[in-house]
């Protein structure tokens, strides 16, 4: 580990100088209603970075009658859509602007490493921005022609409208907390929908301070409002409001449920849900074994294993069985564990101490059901919420370790002898998000890539996103797909208008 002490950004002092964090509530900064403040931390130290102001549930209530007041009078959800547009391009110009700033805090709080958040998570979050500014103008319905089989000659002129859904409560989780903030806010304003924002508690400077460029960038007050607070409170009273029309949901899966029933018990209001996963990620033989390795290590160990898409079952065909989990173990023991903001640093800490116990517990459930641990799973020296990469072979599919999600830096590899047998025990799943497969035969890999039940799949490579392309899950990993077009989906209502021409 290294120790070096890290300078942080003026910008990012001012920002966290000044007292606790106010909510932004009405296009207004507050104190929230409860009175009570939460610390931010540093993952890397264990230090408190911030006092925030907690949001509860009286402060949603306040939140909720503020947006259907947005939502039913403009001027957001009036405003001619090519101003939308104009906005929305701005905020991303102002992210750009502040760019290192934003990757900066982004680390502090969460704990990845700087370049990764500065390479993908800053770039990601700004190009969804100009995606969607692109959208605005383009939200279109379609004309039909109708049949009307029981009156065949009488004429209609019939058409569809799409209309934004309303009032949206975008609940995000801590692992990539400006990404998932833009996944959910740049569609939905595109859509002309008024957005309450809950941040993860783990994790709620980076959304305050996207608040601050949105406001500069000249979106009204009170289009998007931001309550940092714990889930069980703020965001369960979100859930539960019946005049919020839409919940846009990423976590984990039981909390997914949750919601599901919160919507079912007051309004049925629209669910989008981007939950857990447990990707298989399947390399031949005949794949280019180094190659494969490296995405293997990435597609495991990403932002720490914090990650939904985690190609967390690594299936090796096993003529390369050795090979494969011997360089992926050798790269585990050898990775530099540092603060993010250190820029030899290649993983950062998980998020918090609870969520190293979580996978510590992993760790151990591993070990005793016979797992063989090749690499890591244990705590470095120092402060800080740190725990070295993990790589179990001889795995079994019904171990605990290969049957959850995890979230954090633990490798499951396990051999295979037959195409038949490893497709059947990758979907062995309740999860069904991503998958990847590994192998020079074209034949071989596209039967693979039918045969996944998944959302997502890669093919000599793994852990893609992209802006223009759709993201979501099969099964329990979810309802519905966010980014890409398809997003338009989640913030609209089709309304469909017939119009009598006899
Ligand atoms: P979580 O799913 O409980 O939290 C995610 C977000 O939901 C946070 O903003 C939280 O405040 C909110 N939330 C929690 N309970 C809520 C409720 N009853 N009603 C409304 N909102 C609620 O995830 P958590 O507890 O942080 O992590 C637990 C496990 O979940 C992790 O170890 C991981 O396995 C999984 N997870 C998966 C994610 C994914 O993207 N697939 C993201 C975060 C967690
Ligand atoms: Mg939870």
């Amino acid at each position: 580990m290294t120790t070096e002490t890290i300078s942080i950004d003026p910008a990012i002092q001012k920002f966290l100088s000044g007292g606790a964090k106010k909510i932004y509530l009405g296009g207004k900064w507050v104190d929230s209603k409860t009175g009570k403040t939460f610390k931010a931390l540093n993952p890397a130290t264990g230090e408190t970075l911030a006092e925030v102001c907690e949001a509860g549930k009286e402060d949603v209530e306040a939140a909720v009658s503020a947006a259907r007041e947005q939502f039913e009078n403009g001027p957001w959800s009036r405003m001619n859509p090519a101003e939308r547009a104009k906005i929305l391009w701005r905020i991303g110009d102002l992210l750009e602007k502040h760019a290192d700033e934003l990757a900066a805090l982004e680390t502090l709080n969460n704990g990845k490493p700087v370049k990764e958040a500065r390479s993908a998570d800053l770039p990601m979050t700004i190009e969804n921005f100009r995606y969607w500014s692109g959208w605005c103008t383009k939200i279109t319905g379609e004309t039909i022609p109708t049949t009307t089989p029981y009156a065949p000659k009488a004429k209609f002129f019939s058409y569809t409208t799409k209309e934004a859904v309303g009032v949206v409560a975008a609940i995000i989780p801590w692992n990539m907390p400006l990404q998932m903030a833009s996944w959910k806010l740049a569609p939905a304003l595109a859509c002309g929908c008024v957005v309450i924002l809950k941040p993860a508690e783990q994790t709620p400077l980076s959304a305050l301070r996207l608040a601050e460029l949105m406001e500069e960038a000249g979106l009204p007050p009170g289009t998007v409002q931001v309550l940092p607070g714990f889930g069980p409170t703020a965001g369960a009273a979100l859930a539960a409001h019946p005049g919020v029309d839409k919940i846009s949901f990423t976590g984990s899966t039981e909390t997914g449920r949750e919601i599901l029933r919160a919507s079912a018990g007051s309004n049925l209001k629209r669910v989008s849900l981007e939950l857990g996963g447990k990707s298989p990620h399947i390399i031949f033989a005949d794949a280019d074994l180094e190659m494969a390795s490296r995405h293997a290590y990435m597609g495991v160990f990403y932002n720490q294993g914090q990650i939904c898409c985690a190609g967390s079952r690594i299936y090796v065909e096993r003529p390369a069985y050795e090979e494969l989990t011997s360089k992926l173990a050798d790269r585990a023991k050898k990775v530099r564990l540092g603060p993010g903001l250190d820029p030899k640093t290649q993983m950062g800490p998980l998020v918090s101490s609870e969520h190293r116990a979580r996978v510590e517990s992993y760790v151990e459930a591993g070990k005793k059901e016979g797992a063989k641990l090749l690499a890591g799973g244990d705590r470095p020296a120092g402060k800080g919420f740190f725990l070295n990469p993990a790589v179990f072979t001889d795995v079994k599919d019904d171990m605990k370790i290969a049957r959850e999600e995890i979230f954090g830096p633990v490798a499951a590899v396990m051999p295979f002898d037959s195409v038949d047998e490893v497709l059947k025990r990758a979907n062995r799943s309740d999860y069904g998000l991503a998958a990847g497969v590994w192998t020079k035969d074209i034949k071989k890999a596209f039967n693979a890539v039918n045969a996944l039940r998944a959302g997502l799949v890669w093919v000599n490579t793994f852990n893609l996103a992209d802006p223009t392309l759709p993201w979501g899950g099969y099964k329990q990993s979810g309802w519905g797909r966010e980014t890409g077009a398809e997003a338009i989906k989640l913030y609209t209502e089709t309304k469909t208008v017939w119009v009598d021409l006899n």
